[in-house]
């Protein structure tokens, strides 16, 4: 016989207490008269002493002050519950995340104070930025195949003439003319490659990437006396649905950007492995590295920081990586090294 439970036995100090939403009561001032424990999660405090009566402006980035003061305000004076508002707040560690903040009067005794219910959105943030890159991208890469099928065409007539004209009237200035053509046509080329992967239309097979990392490594054999090579290639059963090509070319930038990346002697480390569903690549260099404002720009077509830079590889391993549902996070540290890690799913 089941227990009968009364909606009065509910503890309702308890369900605050512990409730999954961080439930905050402020002062007029702004002074914190109560938090329950998610607020501690929240903001990684340990105990509730090192909040407490602690002033809420505290834990808020300067510039939101004046927003926020007014907000408080229509909920005190108007007594209004003010919409939802996108924020961010200092945690215990210095860390900034991402919150969305509501408030409600709350009546007690003959005073009036404030409810406050913050939610943590940092996930949901990174996602939309990630989202807003990925999208940008993919405009970028319309325009851009536009424009190279408008250049290409008038180019390639060009070359054909300059071919006639070298018959008729041969000129020592026109094979320098032919190799800057070509030079152009090629950069087109691989922008179209990049921009519109799907012109070769290759079928998606089953692909074993360990064997198509250990084949891309030998192209770049007579480049690799000064840089050491390290393997770690695990669970090759495990194969990644999709096309071909387009991860040998990834995998072949990604290795290309690697050894450019090492001036002198060093080493390059190569991981491939299965975890959860996914498989995991792993490709690090003990090079330059790249600054904290430069990885924001990474995969953005033409970014580059070499003299000969195309600033197209990158965008293709994006693309290449996206396109099979996968995600792709970068970690550099400036001087000492870059880390690419790819993870892609399996079927
Ligand atoms: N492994 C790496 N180490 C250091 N910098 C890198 C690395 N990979 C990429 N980069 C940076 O990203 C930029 C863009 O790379 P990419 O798209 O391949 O174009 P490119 O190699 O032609 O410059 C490079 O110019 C470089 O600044
Ligand atoms: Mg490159």
């Amino acid at each position: 016989m089941g227990l009968k439970i009364e909606a009065t036995d509910i503890d309702f100090h308890q369900l605050i207490e512990y409730s999954l939403n961080s439930i905050w009561i402020v002062s007029q001032e702004g002074k914190i008269v109560y938090c329950n424990r998610a607020c501690l999660e929240l903001l990684k405090f340990a105990s509730t002493e090192d909040i407490l009566y602690k002033n809420l402006y505290d834990f808020l980035p300067s510039d939101i002050h004046a927003g926020c003061k007014e907000r408080l305000k229509r909920v005190l004076q108007k007594q209004e519950i003010v919409e939802r508002a996108e924020q961010k707040m200092i945690c215990s560690d210095g860390e900034v995340i991402d919150i969305e903040i509501t408030a409600a009067p709350y009546y007690l005794k003959d005073m009036i104070l404030t409810q406050v219910i913050i939610r943590d959105i940092t996930d949901r943030k990174r996602t939309e930025t990630l989202l807003k890159e990925r999208v940008k991208l993919a405009s970028i890469g319309q325009i851009a195949a536009g424009i190279v099928h408008e250049v290409k065409n008038p180019l390639t007539s060009v070359k054909g003439f300059l071919q006639l004209l070298k018959e008729s009237q041969p000129h020592p200035y026109i094979n320098t003319m032919e190799a800057e053509l070509e030079k152009a046509l090629e950069t087109l080329e691989n922008l179209l490659h990049v921009s519109k992967p799907d012109l070769h239309e290759e079928p998606f097979v089953p692909i074993d990437l360990c064997k198509e990392l250990t084949s891309v490594l030998f192209l770049f054999q007579e480049k690799l006396y000064n840089v050491e090579i390290e393997w770690d290639l695990r669970d090759s059963e495990k194969k990644v649905f999709g096309k071909r090509n387009l991860f040998l070319k990834a995998f072949f930038n990604l290795m290309k950007n690697a050894i450019e990346g090492i001036q002198g002697k060093g080493k390059i480390r190569i991981e491939h492995y299965y975890k959860s569903g996914q498989i995991h690549i792993k490709v690090s260099d003990t090079g330059v590295g790249i600054s904290e404002d430069k990885v924001k720009l990474l995969g953005t077509p033409f970014f580059s920081t070499k003299s000969e830079g195309t600033g197209l590889g990158l965008t293709q391993v994006f693309t290449t990586i996206h396109k099979h549902g996968g995600n792709i996070s970068v970690q550099s540290v400036v001087g000492k090294g870059t880390t690419f890690h790819i993870q892609l799913p399996v079927k």
